[in-house]
């Protein structure tokens, strides 16, 4: 990856750790009563923990393409990070996946249990909107209402749950390519898409350039689930900081048992290609996103 991609993916994580760091105390806000201790451990085991930061990643820079700065989108990439955070410690739990190892520790219901990792699940759900609807997050409560809005949509029944359900349906039938992208791009593609879309919304981008965007995100967000499947299949439990080989095990529905690791790396070159015809139009200053599509095609981890 260039060293530019890099640094701007290495600032970004920095600055999100902190602010979650910030946002995740014991602290009560107003309106509520107490937070218990070991409810919030289990929250901040779940979420400060070395992801990669992606989700924020792309919010602040497609924002950033349009002109809006870190401090006009950092609360925006916190609350989707504790949402796929969230999604993260339910997907591992006994009665989903069934993961022991996620970014590189034990999941949060072998480190605490499984209530709590339930729990923990929920309120980083919970307060993902919290920070959204927050005025730090945008002056305009406009702004925020949308936000709010699609974000519910992209994580919900028509979105990433919807797409975790057909997800376990698939282990238990033999869906075809075009059922295995949609239950793809619910379940990973729909907050890919979201960061995306968010970003043109804090960047106040024209209508046709949100447009881009939002077809941006869902090209890399179909991407992404590609290459992690692809990834289960070629790299290390250590590389990536979670089982690798499960998919196969579980027979979830991928494309790369139904097309092998040829030809499911020729769609991610395709995918990769559309990607980077949508930056087009931006020139260099989409230098920045356009490593990270390539990034998200090419990644080891
Ligand atoms: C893992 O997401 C789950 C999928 C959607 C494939 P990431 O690979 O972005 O996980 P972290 O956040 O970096 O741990
Ligand atoms: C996870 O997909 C998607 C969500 C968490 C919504 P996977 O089950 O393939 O993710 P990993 O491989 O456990 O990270
Ligand atoms: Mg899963
Ligand atoms: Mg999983
Ligand atoms: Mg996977």
């Amino acid at each position: 990856m260039s060293p530019d991609f890099q640094t701007h993916l290495s600032h970004t994580v920095s600055a999100v750790d902190a602010e979650l760091d910030r946002l995740l105390t014991t602290k009560i806000n107003v309106g509520e009563i107490q937070r218990p201790a070991n409810l919030i451990a289990a929250m901040r085991y779940g979420v400060l923990n070395g992801g990669k930061r992606l989700r924020p990643f792309l919010i602040i820079e497609v924002a950033s393409l349009f002109g809006a700065s870190l401090t006009e989108t950092l609360q925006c990439g916190c609350a989707l990070e504790c949402l796929h955070s969230y999604s993260l410690i339910h997907d591992d739990l006994p009665a989903m996946d069934n993961d022991d190892l996620r970014r590189g520790k034990p999941t949060v219901h072998k480190a605490f249990d499984e209530a709590i990792a339930v729990l923990a699940g929920d309120a980083l759900l919970t307060v993902a909107f919290d920070i959204l609807s927050s005025p730090e997050c945008h002056p305009s409560a406009d702004v925020r209402c949308e936000l709010v809005s699609l974000l519910s949509r992209a994580a919900g029944q028509g979105g990433m749950i919807g797409g975790q359900v057909q997800d376990i349906e698939a282990e238990t039938s033999t869906p075809n390519a075009d059922e295995i992208r949609r239950l793809q791009s619910m379940k990973t593609g729909a907050l890919i898409r979201f960061a995306c879309e968010a970003g043109a919304i804090l960047g106040n981008a024209p209508d046709k350039h949100r447009a881009q965007m939002v077809e941006f995100g869902k090209t890399i967000g179909l991407a992404f689930q590609l290459s992690d499947d692809l990834l289960d299949v070629t790299s290390s439990s250590a590389k990536m900081g979670k089982r690798v080989g499960k998919d196969a095990e579980q027979g979830k529905g991928t494309l790369v048992r139904l097309y092998g690791v040829e030809k499911t790396r020729a769609l991610l070159n395709n995918s990769l290609a559309h990607a980077e015809a949508l930056l087009e139009p931006f020139g260099k200053k989409a230098n920045i996103l356009r490593q990270t599509a390539k990034f998200v095609v090419e990644r080891s981890n």
